[in-house]
């Protein structure tokens, strides 16, 4: 069944509820820098996420570990310059929460007064229960990350589907309730089997977002740079690839070398 589609001038966290509500899919995006947000929001996208997986695509490290709170700030800085209606979602690093909720707290004030970003993401249940109701009581907008997390990787060991044991089905649900009660507006779910996605997004009111969490939830969340196919080696079964841009870029590059060896470029017309 189609649905008629509210126009959105700009997205709040409550237009997402209400998305939710009317059947409406979310359309979620990672961008880091003010280009590629311009043409993300442009596009239509509901929600930025400006992830720590800058930390894998554009600074080339292994794991989201590395990034620091300044190095997010500085991304969604840009990508705040550059949006007119995506609501902005920042992750909040490895290191810069965990310890303690008043570190939390200073962390997600110093990205939204620093970047100028409407909410924060943060990996965990349970665990960082303290940390979230602090961040939530000083008014900032908190999105969850269950599943996969992947600031968790030493631990977990593979970047291989979580949640397939009960207990940790089990656990996950516990924490999917636990984020939606103490007020979370929205939870990413990564990597989890479908059935289990969809269960959890019947049973919260708030939109669960998937990556690789199947069809049965209410949104949807890709790396840019896999969805365009810049990024060769990284293939998941959940990845769908709009384009090939590594080749086409490496072809128009490649072009560009052969045009000034050749002395193709500039011709007369592109000089003053
Ligand atoms: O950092 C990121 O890009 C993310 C998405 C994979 C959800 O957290």
């Amino acid at each position: 069944m189609s649905v008629a589609k509210k126009e959105y001038k700009k997205v709040t966290v409550q237009s997402l509820t209400e998305m939710k509500s009317h059947g409406e899919k979310i359309s979620m995006l990672t961008a880091y820098d003010f280009t590629m947000a311009h043409i993300v929001d442009q596009a239509g996208v509901d929600v930025i996420l400006v992830g720590d997986s800058a930390s894998n695509v554009m600074a080339g490290h292994e794991t989201t570990l590395p990034i620091t709170l300044d190095q997010m700030i500085y991304h969604a800085s840009s990508v705040i310059r550059a949006i007119k209606r995506a609501l902005v979602v920042v992750d909040i690093p490895f290191g810069s929460y965990q310890s303690d909720p008043k570190e939390a707290l200073r962390s997600a004030i110093r990205i939204m007064k620093e970047s100028g970003g409407h909410a924060v993401k943060l990996e965990g249940g349970e665990e960082i229960k303290e940390s979230v109701k602090r961040i939530l009581n000083a008014g900032i907008p908190v999105m969850g990350h269950l599943g996969l997390t992947p600031q968790s990787i030493y631990k977990f060991g593979t970047y291989s589907v979580r949640a397939k044991e009960e207990a940790e089905a089990k656990k996950l649900i516990e924490d999917a309730l636990l984020l939606e009660s103490l007020g979370c507006f929205a939870l990413v779910l990564e990597k989890i089997p479908a059935k289990l996605a969809a269960k959890v997004a019947a049973q919260l009111s708030i939109p669960v977002i998937g990556i690789g969490a199947g069809a049965g939830v209410d949104g949807q969340v890709l790396v840019i740079h896999d969805l365009l196919g810049m990024t060769k080696e990284f293939s998941p079964r959940f990845l769908r690839r709009y384009m090939n841009l590594y080749e086409d870029m490496t072809k128009a590059i490649g072009q560009y070398v052969s045009d000034v060896k050749e002395k193709d470029f500039p011709n007369a017309q592109e000089q003053y």
